[in-house]
């Protein structure tokens, strides 16, 4: 869906987090990341999630001019990292198409690996990005306090970034709004029981939200349970509209401009 606003200016939106090096992609990545461009998606930032997905995003960015990469491992994967692997992924931060730190983070949901060993890593990881001056991608799962204390410790509103799949209560949102952050909307906002992200989504102001899909994961309605992919962010932005009073075009354009400012990309 080529869509043509008024004025003939072509839609442009931006996916702000997605996984296109997942191997649910490995039957048609290169068809389906092709055709992004024409039908809107004009930026994408793909994100790592661990090492050989830092790895295989790197790659991606060599190849496609409108993918931009998130190095960073996931809190669920942290178990794989040393100081070896550290230091490469530091390297990678100098890359030029390396545009954030991600996904980092906390995940107690699963407790594998343990909770000191995850905020070691997300200290680790939130340093990195400070002195390497990226923003940060945020993953937080059932862990709504330790990430907040470990972000207000290390000083994060120096470092900035966005709280991906935001999942929280409009309280933790004002918190995360007086450090700068913005909030990355995505599948679970279309859901009939997200209530509680529905409200929190009405309180932040539209200059402080992202569109993603965290492709292949969280497909919005009615695609549910489905593989996700960047196509499906029409149904994300109505969503936001509605919730909002405003047109799908003007979430996308807000939400391009707000993420080209967090990623540097103008
Ligand atoms: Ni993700």
């Amino acid at each position: 869906m080529v869509t043509v606003r008024k004025g003939a200016d072509k839609i442009m939106i931006f996916e702000s987090h997605a996984h296109y090096d997942d191997e649910a992609f490995d039957e048609d990545r290169e068809e389906l990341l092709g055709s992004l461009p024409e039908k809107g998606i004009d930026t994408v930032i793909n994100v790592g999630a661990s090492l050989e997905s830092c790895r295989k995003t790197i790659a991606l960015t060599e190849r496609y001019s409108f993918l931009y990469g998130a190095v960073g491992v996931h809190p669920s994967e942290t178990g794989e990292l040393d100081e070896k692997s550290f230091q490469w992924l530091k390297g990678c931060c100098g890359l030029r198409k390396v545009a954030a730190v991600g996904e980092i983070g906390l995940d107690y949901h699963w407790k594998e690996p343990a909770p000191d060993i995850q905020k070691m890593w997300f200290e680790r990881q939130l340093e990195m990005a400070e002195e390497t001056g990226l923003p940060v991608i945020i993953h937080s799962r059932d862990a709504a306090k330790d990430t907040l204390d470990l972000m207000k410790n290390a000083h994060a509103e120096k470092i900035g970034g966005v709280i991906h799949c935001f999942s929280y209560t409009k309280e933790i949102a004002e918190e995360y709004l007086n450090m700068g952050f913005y909030f990355g909307i995505g599948g679970v906002i279309t859901f009939p029981n997200a209530r509680k992200l529905k409200e929190a989504v009405a309180c932040i102001p539209m200059d402080r939200i992202l569109l993603e899909t965290d492709s292949p994961y969280l497909a919005p309605q009615p695609n549910r349970g489905k593989r996700n992919s960047s196509l499906n962010l029409p149904a994300i932005a109505g969503e936001i509209a509605a919730l909002k009073g405003i047109s799908p075009e003007e979430v996308y354009a807000v939400t391009h401009e707000n993420a080209e400012k967090l990623f540097r990309l103008k």
